[in-house]
C-alpha cells in the first residue's frame, strides 16, 4: 500500500545524512578496525575499497532505485516491478534479516551506552594499571555476562530509537540524523587529531597505510566483501526502505557515491583514531571483536597519561562518538519492520514501531542473556547471540544481495532501470549503464564465489 500522503524527506541533505547515519556505525567503528587488525591492515583495506566501489556502490544503486520506484516499505516494493513468485518476494529476506540484525546490534549499542557512563563517571580511567589489562577485562567479561545491567542499557537504548521512530520520517529520522551526523564527524576529527599526536602514533600510521599482501588470504578477501555489505547496510532493506521516501528530483548515483565516501572515509578516521592509540600502548591490533570494551579503554590512558585531562576526554568523545553512530543506524534497521507493518496491517505507525519494540525487546533479551545465564542454549553449535549474527550477515546479506544483483541485472527491464535512475533521461546515462553492467555481470559472479566461499565449498 502507498498512499499519495505517504511520508518523506525533506531536503537532500536530509536524505545523504539519514542514509550516511544508516551506514556509518557499529560497523566502521568497531568491526572495521577489528577487521583490518585481523586480516593485515593496508592490504585488507584495499580489497575493501575495490569491493565498495564493484559491488558496494551498484547494489546500493539497485536498492535506491527499487525504492524509490516503488514507493513502498521494502517486502511489497519487488511485486511492483516483478509479479513473479520467486522475484516479488525476495525483499521478505530484508525485513527479515533487517529485524533481526535489529534485535543483536541494540545489545551492543547497550554496552556502547555503559561504557560512555563509565568513562563519564571515570571509572574507565581510575582502572588504569600500565601493561596490565585484566582491570578491564573482568569489567568487560562481569559486565555482558550479568544479567541486569546490559538489559537496562539495551533497553534504554531500545526506547530511544523507538521514540526517534515513532517522532516520523521527517521529524525522528531525518532531523536526528542531520543533527547527528555532522556532530559525528566533528568528534572525529578532533579524535583523530588528538591520537596522531600520540607518542608510537607512527607505527599505527605505517600498519594503516603499508599494504602487505602475503597477510591477503581467501578468507580475507571474503571479510573484505562482508565488512563492505555490513558497513554499507546493504541488502536488507534499510536503503530500499529509506529511498521509498526519497523525491524524483535525487540523483541516485551521486547519493550512493557520496554515501559510500563518506561511509569509507569514516571508517578509515576511526582506524586512524584506534591504531595509533593501540600500538602506542604496545597492544596487539588483532585483539578482536573485545578490542573496544578492553583493550581501547586502557589505550586512551596508556597514550594520553601525560595529561590525564585528555585521556578522560578522549575516552568520553570515543563512547559518545560510537553511540551517535549506532542510533543512526538502529533507526535504520527499526523503519524496514515499521514501515512493513505499517503499510500491510494498515495501523499507525506510532503501534507499528510498538510492535517492534516489543519484538526486538524479547529477541534482544534472549541475546544479551546468551552471554551469562543462556550461555548454554546453543544454535548449531553457536551462541544465540553468535548464530544471529553469522546467520544474517554470512548467509542472508550475500543471498539477498546475488537476488537483488540478478533481479535488477536480468529480471528487471534495462529500459525501466535506465529510465528511473536518470530520472526520466535528465541526467548522464553513462553511470546508469557502467552500474547496470556490474549489476548484470560482476556482481553475481563475485557474490556468488564468495557465497560459496563462506560455505567452504571453494
Ligand atoms: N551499517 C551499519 C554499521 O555499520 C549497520 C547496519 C544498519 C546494517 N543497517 C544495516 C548492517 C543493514 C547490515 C544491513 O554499523
Amino acid at each position: 500500500m502507498s498512499s499519495p500522503s505517504r511520508a518523506s524527506f525533506g531536503s537532500k541533505f536530509g536524505i545523504i545524512m539519514a542514509a550516511a547515519g544508516s551506514a556509518v556505525g557499529l560497523g566502521n567503528i568497531w568491526r572495521f578496525p577489528i577487521e583490518t587488525g585481523q586480516n593485515g591492515g593496508a592490504a585488507f583495506i584495499l580489497i575493501y575499497i575495490i569491493a565498495i566501489a564493484l559491488l558496494g556502490v551498484p547494489l546500493m544503486v539497485a536498492e535506491f532505485f527499487i525504492g524509490r520506484h516503488a514507493h513502498t516499505n521494502a517486502a511489497h516494493a519487488y511485486k511492483k516491478l516483478s509479479s513473479h513468485p520467486f522475484w516479488s518476494n525476495i525483499g521478505f529476506i530484508g525485513v527479515l534479516g533487517g529485524s533481526l540484525i535489529l534485535c543483536y546490534y541494540v545489545v551492543v549499542a547497550g554496552w556502547v551506552l555503559k561504557y560512555m557512563f563509565l568513562s563519564l563517571d571515570g571509572t574507565l580511567s581510575t582502572l588504569f594499571t600500565p601493561g596490565d589489562a585484566s582491570g578491564y577485562e573482568s569489567l568487560f567479561g562481569n559486565f555482558v555476562s550479568s544479567t541486569w545491567s546490559p538489559l537496562i542499557f539495551m533497553v534504554l537504548f531500545v526506547l530511544m530509537c523507538h521514540f526517534a521512530i515513532a517522532a516520523g520520517v521527517r521529524k525522528g529520522i531525518e532531523k536526528l540524523s542531520k543533527i547527528f551526523m555532522p556532530a559525528l564527524f566533528v568528534i572525529l576529527v578532533v579524535l583523530v587529531g588528538f591520537s596522531l599526536f600520540a607518542p608510537g602514533a607512527q607505527e599505527g600510521l605505517s600498519f594503516l597505510f603499508h599494504p602487505d599482501f602475503s597477510k591477503l588470504t581467501t578468507s580475507s578477501v571474503l571479510s573484505a566483501i562482508a565488512q563492505a555489505f555490513y558497513s554499507l547496510s546493504l541488502c536488507m532493506g534499510c536503503l530500499c526502505t529509506y529511498a521509498s521516501y526519497f523525491g524524483k528530483d535525487v540523483n541516485i548515483i551521486k547519493s550512493a557515491v557520496s554515501i559510500s565516501v563518506i561511509d569509507t572515509l569514516v571508517a578509515i578516521m576511526a582506524g586512524l583514531i584506534i591504531f595509533p592509540a593501540v600500538f602506542s600502548a604496545g597492544i596487539s591490533p588483532q585483539s578482536g571483536p573485545s578490542l573496544a570494551f578492553i583493550a581501547l579503554p586502557g589505550a586512551f590512558q596508556q597514550a594520553f597519561g601525560a595529561v590525564p585531562a585528555v585521556a578522560y576526554i578522549v575516552s568520553v568523545l570515543f563512547y559518545a562518538l560510537l553511540v551517535l553512530a549506532a542510533l543512526t543506524s538502529a533507526i535504520s534497521l527499526y523503519e524496514v519492520p515499521t514501515a512493513y507493518i505499517h503499510e500491510t496491517w494498515h495501523i499507525r505507525r506510532r503501534y507499528a514501531a510498538l510492535v517492534v519494540t516489543a519484538v526486538c525487546l524479547m529477541l534482544g533479551t534472549v541475546c544479551s542473556l546468551s552471554m551469562g545465564v543462556l550461555g548454554d542454549m546453543h544454535i548449531f553449535g553457536k551462541s544465540v547471540f553468535d548464530f544471529l549474527d553469522y546467520f544474517c550477515t554470512t548467509i542472508m546479506m550475500p543471498l539477498s544481495g546475488v537476488f537483488i544483483a540478478i533481479f535488477l541485472g536480468w529480471v528487471v527491464k534495462r529500459d525501466i532501470f535506465m529510465d528511473d535512475v536518470t530520472n526520466g533521461c535528465t541526467l548522464r546515462t553513462t553511470p546508469a549503464a557502467v552500474v547496470h553492467w556490474l549489476l548484470r555481470w560482476v556482481a553475481p559472479v563475485l557474490l556468488f564465489a564468495a557465497f560459496l566461499g563462506v560455505l567452504g565449498v571453494i
